[in-house]
């Protein structure tokens, strides 16, 4: 794990208010894999770090993605070229793509929801490292909030309001797959323990110090118990989280 400051270099746009940022952070770039995340701290403000998943690598430079919800990331939005972040990570444990398991894959399905896209080229790229077949399934609310970055070897679409490609969620649009990885509203992530008790998804929760000391990020667990999303996390099997019991007050919960 690495404590930095990251300098700005690039921004784009990848949708209706999606941008993506790059910063200058070698030894992350180096180390990181496809679901692990970067603790993002902006100097000067009261905020506590805030947690994004590395997106994509290039060279020395990592780039998130995000939209603005709130203080941070509008914080995040408004930095200029050159101003720093502190980043720490790369954080969690991500994706695990090939090698251990008992059949041999030979496709994977990224199943990503809206910022969900977040984790997903990185797990293109380590998918396709080991001869995966990559099958990129992505969906939004509507054609509007598409991310235009997408690089499966096949790509599906699905829109909840019909407007591109498949009428209907991801999970109801993906076709199957040796392997499933997932990420998105954590609702989509239960649908997809229903259907792939097996895939892995990353979760969303709420963090604080992203390192395993705050249990800031406690998430329940089937077998019982907690666990910490920064630490254990945030990738987990769809069916070992017990996804009724994500506390309601969050707005991250399933609806009841
Ligand atoms: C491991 C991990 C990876 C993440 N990767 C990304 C990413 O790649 N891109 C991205 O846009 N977002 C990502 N998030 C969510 C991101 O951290 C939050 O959107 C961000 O912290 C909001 O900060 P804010 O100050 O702008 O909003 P706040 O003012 O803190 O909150 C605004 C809204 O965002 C919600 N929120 C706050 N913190 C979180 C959180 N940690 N998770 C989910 N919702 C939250 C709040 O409930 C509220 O609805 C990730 C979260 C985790 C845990
Ligand atoms: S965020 Fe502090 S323990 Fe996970």
């Amino acid at each position: 794990m690495f404590e930095l400051s990251a300098p700005l270099v690039d921004r784009r746009e990848v949708g209706r208010g999606m941008w993506v940022l790059a910063f200058i952070a070698p030894p992350i770039a180096q180390q990181v894999k496809a679901g692990q995340f970067v603790n993002l701290g902006l100097p000067g403000t009261p905020f506590l770090r805030r947690p994004f998943s590395v997106y994509r690598v290039d060279g020395d430079r990592i780039e998130v993605v995000f939209k603005v919800v709130g203080a941070g990331t509008a914080q995040l939005y408004e930095m200029h070229m050159g101003d720093e972040v502190s980043c720490l990570g790369p954080l969690g444990h991500g994706f695990e793509i090939g090698g251990s398991g008992k059949t041999v894959a030979k496709t994977v399905a990224l199943v990503s929801g809206g910022l969900g896209v977040a984790p997903m080229p990185l797990a293109a790229r380590d998918a396709r490292a080991v001869g995966l077949r990559v099958i990129w399934v992505h969906g939004a609310r509507t054609n509007a909030e598409w991310c235009n970055e997408a690089e499966g070897d096949e790509n599906v679409w699905a829109t909840d309001d019909g407007s591109l490609g498949f009428h209907g969620t991801a999970v109801q649009a993906s076709p199957e797959a040796d392997l499933v990885l997932a990420c998105g509203p954590n609702r989509m992530l239960a649908a997809v323990a229903e259907r792939w008790p097996d895939a892995q998804v990353a979760l969303e929760t709420y963090m604080g110090c992203g390192t395993g000391v705050c249990l800031g990020c406690a998430v329940p667990l089937c077998s019982g118990g907690y666990d910490r999303a920064c630490k254990e996390g945030p990738v987990y099997r769809a069916a070992d989280i017990d996804w009724p019991a994500l506390p309601s007050n969050l707005h991250y919960a399933l609806p009841r």
